[in-house]
């Protein structure tokens, strides 16, 4: 038991149709009810901290939770920066004891992209730390999937040999069509597989990573809805289109959208349900155990991880 990079789990997952989730954590609900799950379903865990979570959290809390929840479930777990936005930060986390930081310069031109990527790589690797980077935008929901946005945004197979050829990162976050938050598509649903496919050919041992993978499953939008709130037009990946790039090369699949709708709809239905309650511990306990079952879901029905660790 102990925190790990994700150089092990990658490899496995590489050569199986499975992937390893890595999930948002902000605080000590979210962090117990995702490892709970983990360790109910033996499966390997990435926790992932963003800038956000940082600053809300202070990266000492984190820490030092992470820490707990290894002593007290005895699991591997990676410890990852998630969105690094420069050298800067990934530096402090390689600093602080993270063992994955993730550098986002996808919104860099190429070879710029390619220049802060292969700066963190060299710090990182010098520390026993490994890297994530991003090559292509992940779709906004404004982007419809027409062809010219696609190509424009989406990863291109070559660049991506390319740029992990000269960076030498150890996985690579790619856009096939996915977005963050809860609003991914304005008409169907549509993931680029022949892309994928492309890339993972081109780049069969490099780990791929998918984010903006939350399937915003309708039950919890209803759920926060009915007990007072209002997510209008959520829409979020089909499972089965998750479950289908796992056979693809993606290693690592994002997920925080979901844990935070989970946690919000069980939260508004105790307080709308108790408005005479005002101890947290009613309330944020349903929220874990939420977040939880979300995260056993995830693991058992959407990225077959469940029994591989
Ligand atoms: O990719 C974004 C993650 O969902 C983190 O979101 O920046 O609000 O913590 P955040
Ligand atoms: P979701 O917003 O789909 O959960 O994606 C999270 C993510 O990609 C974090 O990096
Ligand atoms: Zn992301």
């Amino acid at each position: 038991m102990a925190l790990v990079t994700t150089k092990e789990m990658f490899a496995k997952a590489l050569k199986s149709d499975y992937a390893v989730g890595a999930f948002n954590v902000n605080n000590m609900e979210i962090i117990q009810g995702i490892v709970e799950a983990a360790q109910l379903e033996k499966a390997p865990l990435i926790l992932q901290v963003s800038a956000g979570a940082r600053k809300y959290a202070k990266p000492a809390y984190l820490l030092k939770l992470v820490e707990a929840a290894i002593l007290d479930t005895g699991l591997d777990i990676a410890l990852h920066l998630d969105h690094g936005e420069d050298f800067e930060i990934c530096r402090k986390c390689v600093d602080d004891g993270f063992t994955s930081v993730m550098i986002d310069g996808s919104k860099h031109p190429f070879e710029e992209n390619i220049r802060i990527t292969k700066e963190v790589v060299d710090y990182a690797h010098a520390h026993g730390v490994v890297v994530e980077a991003e090559l292509g935008k992940l779709a906004g929901v404004e982007d419809d999937v027409k062809v010219d946005v696609r190509s424009a945004t989406f990863t291109d197979p070559d660049e991506a040999a390319e740029f992990v050829e000269r960076t030498g990162v150890d996985s690579l976050a790619i856009a096939i069509g996915t977005s963050h938050g809860a609003y991914k598509f304005k008409g169907d649903p549509y993931l680029d597989f022949e892309r994928l496919k492309a890339i993972h050919s081109l780049i069969p041992d490099t780990p791929l990573v998918l984010h903006g993978a939350s399937t915003v499953l309708r039950e919890f939008v209803d759920k926060c809805n009915q007990y007072g709130g209002n997510i209008p037009g959520a829409q979020g990946v089909p499972e089965g289109m998750i479950t289908e790039a796992t056979k693809h090369g993606i290693c690592k699949v994002n997920i925080d959208t979901d844990l935070r709708l989970a946690l919000t709809a069980e939260v508004r239905k105790f307080l709308a349900e108790s408005p005479a309650e005002f101890d947290p511990r009613k309330y944020l306990g349903p929220g874990r155990d939420a977040i939880k079952a979300m995260v056993q879901h995830k693991i058992r029905n959407v990225l077959n991880a469940s029994g591989t660790m």
